[in-house]
């Protein structure tokens, strides 16, 4: 009773404060309003420990206004709720108000009208509503009177999220009130209305989050919790900061994480890019970083492999069918096309005969159509599987203490994928015969196992077979630079910043090779006369030093013929240093762009060049342990040796700088402009299909020696990807060449090349080709798709272009790399 009266008595004053001064800006200490109340435009809520506030506000550059939640404390307005988002305000002229019957309005005072309202009619009367900012960033509206009223509130934003899952917030559903509970981005930083993408609760068989383009089509799937993390990210730890749980009875289904640590802010947003992105608030940086982000990568996307197959990054091709399965459409398989899946082998008998393959290192297929009992064991689980003959797996379905539980899943298994390590166990049926053929396979080699092996056996012969005759071609050219790779296991050496500083003459201007968007190169020769190129790292790595050691480790084990060499590194106070093998022959742009230097290099040389490019890129893109994305290939980024051999270098370098946000793709671009596929968007594979975009320019200022964003043609073309799309269109590729190729041009090989630069700079990611396939179709004869209309890089974004970026290879380039945040 004392308690009431003191509130009372507060809120008294508060409402007297608030009428006595329109000025008021803090209108309430206790973050309360009560009925008949009215924030006005300037004015706002604050939650009792001032973590959030409640107001007006206008997000980036729009001159619309919204009713929002933001963080108190942070220099960084950040909104995580907000209320009309697609009713904005068009003036300052907002008023929200409470009323008698505990509905809070937001009222447009010059049109008079109500533009959003927290609920259309309420259901209970109420007598006297308050409405609360509770720290936890929760707006609450409930009848004044106990406790217990604030924990079951009559109205709670934390029913309606915005784009943001804060901690304490449920994301999935009441199956009482039929609420659902789920995020949606922005369109854009400018717009907080709801956009493309959105995070889920399927609860159709065991419940697992999706994440969603328009509502239906599917993203990516966190995979189902197994009691201990999401099945699709083994590399969840538990961790100091937050723990999430998972809560399914018979009144709500949800997935939600709370605080470990009540002195961090952290929050889940899910950006107009459709990125998921776990933030934590950097107080001593005054900025959000990544936490961990769910990785994303060509696997991450929804069932790239199509039923009963499973996709392995560190495979290649990625995608492989289960044992006792083959490919649906073998001739697709062979052209790394997977989408349709694969097929048994053998019928189940669908008797006591069937056994189950177990398979560890999952994440677990899509459980759409499963089911799930949590009380089960895991015998139990594989007798009922086993008498429904539509059944096709089943596994625990909590794997934490011994493993408890059972599910199980009916037809198609899809979106399963490989990991490397801590992916979860499952078992899958196969036929009797099919269970006997895989345990004597060893020995005898199944007839049905040989009909899926051959075509694959194919693609690998052929492969093999275009790797010897190149490597031959290779062999030819030269014999003595054979004692390279030998050193794989040696630990990369450290350079002392004193060789360095001898070997570079004090980093002299003179030994200047050139000027990066990562730093300065300069040349430099060691006491044996060995020649270096060395590269001083800018100072704007976020990295720490024992990270970015690791780093320069396992990006120096990256071994490829068309890779520049890391011979080491140094690190010494604030100076970072990467020391590469020196090229005398530069860059290609110094070359090919030379009028008198390109005619030197005549068309096989060309070709030669063309192809160790796109098997440098493929060996970072695929089969590389790491996967890099270059992101800004170039012609001033390939080297050449002195027997013209290309090198790609500066790989790896983004991933230097971005840390793990490589990986994660998220909020860093690099590139140039020419160079910049048309759209950066969705997931890792649009990341890869950028470089391979990047590559088609690449492929065509080669055959053309021409550069694509300075070229000009009768005033008609601004670049050298539209004049080459017309020509090729009106079959007159050839003029291209024309000019310094003379004779020893072989016109099918121009053609082809011509032909597969359009099919990689075609505008919509998804038709550019892989490495995989680029690889193939320069190396057959077989017929090659239409291409269709490239995409051009229309740049327009928010960037720091203050980095001007060419490599060491030459001193004429002007070029500018540029580094967008938060671009995509
Ligand atoms: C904000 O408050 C000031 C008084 O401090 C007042 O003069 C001004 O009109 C208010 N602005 C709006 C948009 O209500
Ligand atoms: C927003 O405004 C800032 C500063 O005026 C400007 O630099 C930026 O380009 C604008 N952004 C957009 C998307 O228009
Ligand atoms: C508004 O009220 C109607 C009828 O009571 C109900 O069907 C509807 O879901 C309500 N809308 C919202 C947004 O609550
Ligand atoms: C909570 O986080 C803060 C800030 O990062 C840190 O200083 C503090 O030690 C942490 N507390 C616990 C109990 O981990
Ligand atoms: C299972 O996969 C096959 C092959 O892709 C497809 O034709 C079929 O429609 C799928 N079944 C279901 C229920 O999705
Ligand atoms: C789950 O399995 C247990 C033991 O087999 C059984 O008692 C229980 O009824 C089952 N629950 C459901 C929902 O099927
Ligand atoms: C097998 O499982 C499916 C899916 O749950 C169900 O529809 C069907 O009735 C079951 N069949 C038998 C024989 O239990
Ligand atoms: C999983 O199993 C553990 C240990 O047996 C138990 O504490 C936990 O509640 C289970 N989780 C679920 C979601 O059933």
């Amino acid at each position: 009773m004392e308690d009431r009266s003191v509130t009372k008595t507060k809120m008294l004053l508060a409402f007297l404060v608030l009428y006595a001064s329109t000025t008021c800006s803090q209108c309430d200490a206790a973050g309360t309003i009560s009925a008949s109340q009215t924030v006005r435009y300037n004015e706002t809520i604050v939650s009792p420990q001032e973590t959030f506030e409640l107001g007006f506000f206008s997000p980036g550059n729009s001159t619309n206004h919204y009713v929002g939640i933001w963080y108190k404390k942070i220099s960084i307005k950040t909104v995580v709720w907000v209320a009309n988002r697609n009713a904005p305000l068009r003036d300052a002229n907002g008023k929200l108000t409470l009323t008698l019957q505990g509905v809070l309005i937001l009222r447009d005072t010059t049109m008079g009208t109500i533009v959003w309202s927290s609920e259309n009619s309420s259901t209970t009367s109420v007598m006297n509503p308050i409405g609360q900012l509770l720290d936890t960033g929760n707006f609450i509206i409930y009848e004044e009177g106990d406790d217990h009223n604030q924990e079951d509130p009559i109205w709670q934003s934390f029913d309606f999220l915005t784009d943001t899952l804060l901690p304490g917030m449920k994301n999935g559903k009441n199956l009482v009130t039929g609420i659902e509970r789920y995020y949606t981005s922005w369109k854009s930083e400018d717009d907080p209305a709801a956009g493309d993408f959105s995070v889920r609760l399927d609860s159709r068989g065991y419940p697992e989050l999706l994440l969603l383009r328009d509502g239906q089509e599917i993203k990516f799937r966190s995979g189902p919790w197994n009691g201990l993390r999401f099945s699709g990210n083994p590399n969840m730890k538990p961790n100091p900061i937050y723990k999430y749980t998972f809560v399914v009875n018979q009144r709500e289904i949800y997935y939600q994480y709370n605080l470990v640590n009540t002195s961090v802010y952290t929050r889940l947003v899910v950006q107009p890019t459709g990125h998921i992105e776990r933030l934590l608030w950097h107080d001593s940086k005054q900025k959000w970083d990544f936490h961990s982000d769910p990785e994303s990568d060509h696997c991450d996307q929804y069932a790239v492999c199509g039923p009963f197959a499973s996709c392995n990054i560190y495979n290649s091709p990625v995608c492989s069918c289960l044992k006792g399965f083959e490919p649906i459409s073998p001739d697709e398989w062979r052209v790394a096309d997977s989408t349709h899946g694969c097929r048994r082998t053998a019928r189940l008998d669908c008797g006591p005969g069937d056994g189950f393959i177990r398979y560890t290192n999952l994440k677990l297929p899509e459980t759409q159509r499963s089911w799930y009992n949590q009380t089960m064991t895991l015998v139990e689980c594989e007798k009922m599987c086993k008498t429904n003959c539509s059944c096709t797996a089943y596994t625990y379905s909590n794997i934490s203490g011994t493993g408890s539980g059972c599910l199980l899943w009916f037809g198609n298994l899809t979106d399963i994928r490989t990991f490397a390590e801590n992916g979860d166990t499952l078992y899958v049926r196969v036929s009797a015969s099919e269970l006997d053929s895989i345990k004597n396979s060893k020995s005898s080699g199944a007839g049905r196992r040989v009909r899926v092996l051959v075509p694959m056996a194919l693609v690998v012969l052929a492969m093999l077979l275009s790797m010897c005759l190149f490597y031959r071609y290779n062999m030819k050219k030269k014999q003595q630079q054979e004692t390279s790779g030998n050193n794989e296991d040696l630990e990369l050496p450290l350079f002392g910043l004193s060789t360095l500083l001898k070997a570079t003459n004090n980093f002299s201007i003179n030994n200047k090779l050139g000027e990066g968007g990562f730093g300065l190169v300069y040349k430099g020769v060691l006491k044996g006369e060995q020649e270096i190129a060395v590269k001083r790292l800018a100072k704007t790595s976020t990295q720490g030093l024992h990270e970015f050691k690791n780093e320069v480790i396992l990006i120096s084990k990256l071994q490829h013929r068309n890779l520049v060499k890391l011979l080491g590194y140094c690190i010494e106070g604030a100076e970072k240093m990467l020391i590469y093998e020196y090229m005398p022959n530069k860059g290609l742009d110094s070359i090919i762009f030379d009028k008198t230097q390109s005619e030197l290099l005549d068309w096989p040389a060309r070709y030669h060049i063309i192809l160790g490019i796109a098997r440098g890129l493929l060996y970072l893109h695929q089969d590389s342990r790491l996967r890099i994305i270059h992101r800004d290939l170039k012609v001033s980024n390939i080297l050449l040796d002195t027997d013209m051999n290309p090198k790609i270098s500066d790989f790896g370098l983004a991933r230097i700088f971005g840390g793990n946000q490589l990986e994660a793709n998220t909020n860093r671009v690099v590139g140039t402009y020419g160079y910049m596929a048309p759209k950066y968007a969705g997931s890792g594979i649009f990341s890869i299909k950028s470089d391979v975009y990047s590559f088609g320019v690449l492929v065509l200022e080669i055959v053309c020696g021409e550069k694509n964003k300075e070229f000009v043609y009768k005033d008609n073309w601004n670049n050298l990807l539209g004049y080459v799309w017309v020509l090729h269109n009106e079959g007159e590729s050839l003029q291209l060449v024309a000019k310094c190729l003379g004779e020893s041009v072989n016109v099918s090989q121009v053609l082809r090349s011509i032909h597969v630069g359009l099919l990689c700079v075609q505008r919509h990611p998804e038709d550019r080709p892989t490495m995989t396939s680029v690889i193939m179709m320069l190396g057959s004869e077989g017929p090659l798709p239409s291409p269709k209309e490239p995409g051009f890089y229309v740049g327009k974004t928010k960037q720091d272009t203050n980095q001007s970026s060419c490599s060491y290879g030459t001193g004429s380039n002007n070029e500018l790399s540029i580094t967008m945040l938060n671009g995509r």
